[in-house]
């Protein structure tokens, strides 16, 4: 195992405090912090306690102020809408103040909410920026989410305002994002005070002036016009910098907030260690905005590591076609792709042979980092294989904001293993235990676990609710984060993340809950009861399944319910449920006790070995089940 490695991991756990006031010289701070960690602040301590600093100062300002205005900061490339543009870092400040200043006109100030909710176009990144200028928290919320979960979002967070524009684009279809918008309003208890519209060319959305629309091009055009100089507002480094809502097991989702001070500590640190990038270089996360990936790596930790991000607005396939992360990678110089195990499955599906990769000099891009799903050996191999590079698959969560454990690149490639992302990062020690809280020998599947304080840039509790924060990640098993995720650990130290231990299914590397398509699929009138679980997917890895079970009286056809409950999901959760698979069973398997046997669906449906639950109430459930999975075409044993 590489020296290097060892040494700084050996290096954090000997002295974390130590190990992370360093890697704090790395950002410019107004004030220095009182104390490195305060144990006794927060859920489970705050880090850089009593500092004051800037997250926009950090990711634009100071690379100006050392001479790099002149450097290439964000590169938009949109196959979706056949364009490029190329910001520097001096052009990015010039969008930033603007629409800072849209924002201040409008009462935004510091500490005030904000729902952006935009396709990938770099007023997005801008309007993130913006807030963090004014020391407004962003809340960023994924384009292929439909009104019901905006609306969900508005309220938890108490928006002021949002900003939007008129369309995004998908392939084959303008999706309106005002109808949607203003859906989720009427809904919405909070109603902002403003809506920032960002018109495109696409499509045009009719604005509602009387109700608080404003036309952010034309806003942004004038402050332009003016030059309006909005300086950078000194924030704690404990201040939320945005909260990202993430799936938890119901329907209400989690408000992952992060502060500003450790969230910027530790990005700074793993552009250098883990992603092994120079400023300078150009480094793309072909994720979206929307997802705790491109909070991370599109925009917080390129640019606070002065380095140039690509904005990409397409689809691995189709946009248009299987070579367009290479035409990006190669035109752009990217130095270092960062995407989903789901996209080169996509990739690979279209273009078995790699004939567009031989299309394109790939020579600038050193290495591929997978995360966001289990990165299956199958794609990894076929990735070295083609790429003739390192392929790096890391293991992290919206909870965390960057890697529990990758293979360094930075510190030295240590030997893959494929099926594993490799060793803890500093800042993560990470446990196996019992589902008692027991240690298990190394190579024993258990609840992976991070001991307690996390670090700096994870989590620091659920928006306004530290309750649920501790009930649902600290408090079954004292003195630990759970991850959720169940694993092992090797020998050599090497993770092995196998599968989650809740409701929660990765769907194309994005992150859902059957638990709040269940509570959709119940709302249909025909249903008295429902089961939604994850079934592998050649690839998408998994794909939501609903069993449901129909009222009594029901006597309609049930291709037409079918349908209904489909539409039902699409219109409550949005397209990126992908939820499609819906049949009908006389009753579900559960328990004596009325629990439902989800994780024995799930496995009978993917063909593994399974073994009858002792608690089962009815044995015969389950071979009804295997027997509507065989009749829908699913693998079942
Ligand atoms: N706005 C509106 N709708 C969206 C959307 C968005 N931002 N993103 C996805 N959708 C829609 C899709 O159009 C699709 O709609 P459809 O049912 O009408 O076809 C639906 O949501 C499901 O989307 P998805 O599951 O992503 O399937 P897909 O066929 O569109 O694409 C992949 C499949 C694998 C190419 C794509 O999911 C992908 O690139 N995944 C990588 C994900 C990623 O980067 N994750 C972040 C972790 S690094
Ligand atoms: P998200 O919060 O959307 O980033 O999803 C986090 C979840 O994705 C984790 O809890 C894991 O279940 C899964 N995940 C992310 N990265 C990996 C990986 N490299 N290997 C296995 N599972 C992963």
């Amino acid at each position: 195992m590489s020296e290097r490695y060892r040494e700084v991991y050996e290096t954090w756990e000997h002295d974390p405090e130590a190990f992370w006031a360093t890697a704090a010289e790395g950002i410019d701070w107004f004030k220095p912090a009182s104390e490195v960690f305060s144990p006794s602040e927060g859920v489970y301590g705050r880090w850089f306690a009593g500092a004051e600093t800037n997250t926009c100062h950090n990711c634009i300002d100071r690379h100006i102020d050392a001479g790099r205005g002149e450097q290439t900061a964000v590169i938009y490339d949109s196959p979706a809408s056949g364009t490029k543009r190329i910001y520097s870092y001096n052009d990015v400040l010039a969008e930033v103040k603007a629409i800072a200043a849209v924002l201040k006109n409008h009462g935004i100030g510091k500490g005030d909410r904000v729902i952006i909710y935009m396709p990938m176009i770099p007023e997005a990144v801008f309007s993130m920026l913006a807030c963090a200028r004014l020391g407004a928290v962003h809340s960023v919320v994924f384009g292929g989410f439909a009104a019901h979960e905006l609306a969900t979002r508005i309220d938890d967070c108490e928006a002021k305002a949002v900003i939007s524009a008129s369309c995004g684009l998908e392939p084959g279809r303008v999706v309106a994002y005002k109808p949607l918008l203003d859906h989720a309003i009427d809904m919405a208890k909070t109603k902002p005070a403003y809506c920032f519209i960002l018109q495109r060319d696409q499509l045009h959305a009719p604005l509602r002036y009387e109700h608080g629309d404003v036309d952010f091009a034309h806003a942004i055009e004038v402050e332009k016009a003016q030059g309006t100089e909005i300086a950078c507002t000194p924030v704690g480094a404990t201040d939320p910098l945005y909260i990202l809502y993430t799936s938890g097991t119901t329907g209400q989702p989690k408000g992952v907030v992060r502060d500003n001070g450790g969230h910027m500590v530790a990005l700074a640190w793993t552009m250098k260690h883990i992603y092994g990038v120079k400023p300078g270089e150009v480094f793309w996360a072909a994720s979206d905005i929307g997802w705790v990936v491109g909070h991370s790596y599109i925009v917080y930790g390129p640019l606070l590591a002065g380095n140039a991000t690509v904005i990409f607005e397409g689809k691995p396939v189709g946009t248009p076609d299987a070579g367009t992360f290479w035409r990006v990678c190669a035109e752009h110089d990217v130095k270092a792709l960062f995407t989903a195990p789901t996209a080169f499955r996509a990739i690979r599906r279209e273009d078995p042979d790699a004939e567009h990769i031989r299309k394109y000099d790939l020579k600038g891009l050193r290495t591929l980092f997978l995360a966001g799903e289990r990165a299956d050996p199958e794609t990894i191999k076929w990735a070295e294989r083609h790429l003739k590079i390192p392929v790096v698959d890391h293991w992290w969560q919206t909870e965390t904001g960057w890697a529990i454990a990758a293979n360094p690149v930075g510190l030295g490639l240590l030997p893959v293993k494929y099926g594993s992302p490799a060793v803890p990062m500093p800042g993560y020690r990470i446990e196996i235990l019992d589902d008692a809280g027991h240690t298990v020998p190394s190579g024993t599947l258990g609840n992976l676990v991070v001991k307690l304080p996390l670090p700096p840039g994870c989590l620091v509790t659920f928006w306004n609710a530290d309750e649920r924060f501790r009930s649902s990640c600290l408090d079954e098993f004292p003195g630990y984060y759970k991850t959720a995720d169940a694993g092992m650990v090797d020998e050599d130290g090497y993770v092995f993340v196998m599968a989650r231990t809740d409701d929660i299914i990765n769907c194309a590397g994005h992150r859902l809950s059957t638990g709040a398509m269940e509570e959709v699929c119940a709302m249909h009138p025909d249903v008295a009861e429902c089961a939604v679980i994850g079934i592998a997917d050649e690839l998408k890895g998994q794909i939501p399944c609903g069993f449901l079970v129909l009222k009594n009286n029901v006597s309609r056809d049930f291709s037409a319910i079918q349908r209904e409950v489909v539409q039902l999901v699409r219109d409550e959760i949005g397209p990126v449920a992908a939820f499609k698979t819906v049949m009908k069973v006389e009753r579900l398997p559960k328990t004596r006790s009325g629990k439902i046997l989800r994780g024995t669906m799930q496995k009978i449906a993917d063909g593994m070995p399974w073994k009858m639950p002792a608690t089962i109430d009815d044995p015969a459930i389950l071979d009804e089940i295997s027997v509507v999975l065989k009749q829908n075409g699913i693998a079942a044993n």
